[in-house]
Parts: C-alpha cells; sequence; structure tokens
C-alpha cells in the first residue's frame, strides 16, 4: 500500500475510502514503520485541517467531576463497582453550581459534568441542575458525561437545557467489548445509546483508548470505521493506564507515540471533529497536551472539581491534577498554548457549523418559558 505523504488531500482521501484491512495497515504503518519525518508531515496535514475549520483555536472545557460512585463493572476503571479500595464522593447540588461559577469567573463557557453511573443521581434530580445552570449561565454549554441512560431519560436532559454528551464506545469490535466489560454490557447497547443521543439532538462525543489490553491495528480500524459512519462532533482519545487495583494492572504501554499518530489521523479522516488533548496523554508524558495540540487537538479540559476531591477521582494510577489538569493553572496553560503558536479561546466552542441550530434551540427555549 503507498501512503502519498506530499499530499493532505489525499491521505484524507484513502482515510475516508479504506474499508477495514487498508485502514489496518495504514494504522499499522504509522504506528511501527514510519520515520520521524513521516510522523511529523502526518501532524502538519492534521494541523492544516484543524486550522481550515477552527483557525489556530483551542477550546477550553471546564471539567467538573461530581460523583466517584459507578453500578458499572468496567475491568479497566479505577472507579469500578468491585474496587472497594477507591473512595466515594459525591457533589451537593449547591457544590456543583458553585464549581460552575467558579468557572465562568475564571472565563469558562461550557460545563462538562462528569461521573460514573451513579443511581443515585436520578432524571429529575440531573434536570434540576442543568436547568439550573443554564438558567444561571445561558450563554455557556452544558455537556454531560454520565453514562449509558435511557433514550427518555437522554431526552429529559436535553430538554431541560443539556447540549452536549461524551459518551466513548472504547472499542467497536463486539469481541473486545466484552473483554473490557463485565456480562450484562454489551456494545449494541453503547452503540444504541450514541445514535439515540445524535437524534435527540445532542452534540456528541465518543472515543476509545489507546494501546487498551486485547487491541490490535483490525479493532481500531474498526473504530475508525465506527467514527465514520457516527460522524460524532467530539472524539475522545488518550492513552490506556492500568490502575493497579484493576484486573487489567499488568498491561503497561507507557508511550504517548500511538496516540499522537491517531489523533492526527483522526483530524485528518474528520477534519472537523472536536479533537481533546487528554488528561491521560498528559499523565504518561509530561508534554502530552502540548503535544497532542501540536498534532491536530483543539481542546483541553481542566479540571474544576474542588481540590479536595480531585484525588479521588482516579480512572487509572497517577492521574494529573496540576498543570494542564488543573483551572487554578489557567495562566500557565495559556502561556503553553501561545508557546505553540496556538490561540486559547474561551467562547463556547461548538462544532462547526451547529451555531445556527443552537441558537435556535435556546430562542425556542426562552420563549417556553415565558
Ligand atoms: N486508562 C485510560 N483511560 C481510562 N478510562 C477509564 N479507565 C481508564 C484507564 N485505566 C477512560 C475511559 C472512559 C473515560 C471516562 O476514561 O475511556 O470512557
Amino acid at each position: 500500500m503507498m501512503i502519498n505523504m506530499n499530499d493532505a488531500g489525499s491521505i484524507s482521501e484513502l482515510l475516508n475510502k479504506a474499508g477495514k484491512k487498508e485502514l489496518s495497515d495504514i494504522i499499522r504503518y504509522f504506528c511501527e514503520k514510519s520515520t520521524a519525518a513521516e510522523r511529523l508531515a502526518l501532524s502538519q496535514f492534521a494541523s492544516e485541517f484543524r486550522n481550515k475549520y477552527y483557525g489556530t483555536r483551542v477550546f477550553f472545557r471546564g471539567l467538573i467531576e461530581f460523583s466517584s460512585y459507578c453500578r458499572n463493572d468496567c475491568f479497566y476503571c479505577g472507579l469500578r463497582r468491585s474496587n472497594l479500595k477507591a473512595k466515594r464522593y459525591r457533589l451537593s447540588d449547591t457544590e456543583i453550581i458553585e464549581c460552575c461559577t467558579k468557572g465562568y469567573n475564571m472565563g469558562f463557557r461550557t460545563f462538562v459534568l462528569q461521573s460514573g453511573e451513579d443511581t443515585y443521581f436520578t432524571d429529575t434530580r440531573l434536570c434540576k441542575i442543568v436547568f439550573r445552570i443554564k438558567e444561571l449561565y445561558p450563554n455557556c454549554a452544558v455537556t454531560l458525561s454520565i453514562g449509558e441512560r435511557s433514550y427518555n431519560s437522554y431526552k429529559k436532559l436535553f430538554d431541560a437545557g443539556a447540549d452536549r454528551y461524551l459518551l466513548r464506545h472504547e472499542t467497536a469490535n463486539e469481541e473486545h467489548y466484552m473483554k473490557l466489560h463485565p456480562k450484562g454490557m454489551s456494545l449494541g447497547n453503547r452503540i444504541r445509546c450514541l445514535y439515540n443521543l445524535k437524534e435527540i439532538g445532542f452534540q456528541v462525543g465518543t472515543g476509545f483508548m489507546v494501546d487498551s489490553p486485547y487491541q490490535t491495528y483490525e479493532t481500531l480500524a474498526e473504530d475508525f470505521i465506527f467514527l465514520r459512519e457516527l460522524e460524532p462532533h467530539m472524539i475522545g482519545i488518550g492513552p490506556f493506564i492500568p490502575h493497579k487495583d484493576t484486573s487489567l494492572n499488568d498491561f503497561y504501554h507507557p508511550s504517548s507515540t500511538n496516540t499522537l499518530i491517531l489523533l492526527s489521523l483522526i483530524r485528518i479522516m474528520l477534519p472537523k471533529t472536536l479533537l481533546p488533548a487528554t488528561t491521560a496523554l498528559g499523565t504518561i508524558d509530561n508534554s502530552g497536551q502540548k503535544k497532542g495540540l501540536i498534532a491536530g487537538a483543539n481542546v483541553i479540559m481542566p479540571n474544576l472539581s474542588p481540590l479536595k476531591h480531585r484525588s479521588d477521582y482516579l480512572l487509572y494510577d497517577n492521574k494529573l491534577f496540576t498543570g494542564w489538569e488543573a483551572a487554578e493553572c489557567k495562566p500557565e496553560i495559556i502561556r503553553n498554548i501561545e508557546s505553540i503558536k496556538l490561540t486559547p479561546d474561551f467562547s463556547r466552542g461548538d462544532y462547526v457549523g451547529l451555531k445556527e441550530k443552537n441558537d435556535c434551540r435556546l430562542i425556542l427555549k426562552h420563549l417556553k418559558s415565558k
């Protein structure tokens, strides 16, 4: 297979047309055989695509990890139900709103409310919180990242004002999915949730871990095909990092290289997507976030959660909560972004082309509440 490294357009076309075999060959080539110069060219192409749709802007999302309780038992995750060593906490409505207020005053215009699948947070409770945030900060986007729920539940949350939803598919290969998740969870349901969210009108984010146990170039190719079909508005990928109290604790891949390559390939394949440089990337590589942005990412999600709880939301070992990860380090983050000639941007940072639709929804809501 020939990859023409002289032209970004032809790589984009190739990635969009390729079937599973070709895609897995392309990914294998870049991960195993490519030269540093080829990887550099790839990241430059990716940046060109990002700049074409979003300019040099890097969007900020304020992350609020509001509950570490989880009914699920995903084998890779430190918050899994059977990890009895995990410290569990839950923020009150007031504490969640306080995080938003703190974030708003720091300039954030998107709040990401993330938690384990905590049954305490019923639709009624969550809708009340979402509604209150939108009432206080109508010009801000609210993103939810709270796992699998029913169509009706997603619809209620959307009607309460939530704008976006993040739910990683984790892997688009059924067998691989079963190796990472307990019986009772299924890829089918995860995918159904994602299509429901899209149909309801959320801006949807999905994604997967890189170098997760049992991942192969073939399963990655299936991830790419799934992403092409779903066309999510955001794609979160980051390295798998073992957690010492999970059964997958001895799979260790301490490298950011593959994540950086995949970020670039995804940017070139789906150039309009919002791509975060994730915490996991920053955790295994001191300059991971910076490298992620250079590879084509354009979102960062600093943490706004109360300081006393940050060390209790441990999806994996050594999770970062300083520097790029901490909202309190905003000046340092801004300096870092500017040092690579990108532009920190504190607007809502919607998916390109969506603005009008969102504005209409806000006006409708406003009229309804009159
Ligand atoms: N390493 C890296 N990422 C992880 N996640 C969960 N556990 C780990 C881990 N051990 C990711 C999953 C999940 C997101 C919230 O965090 O992809 O969707």
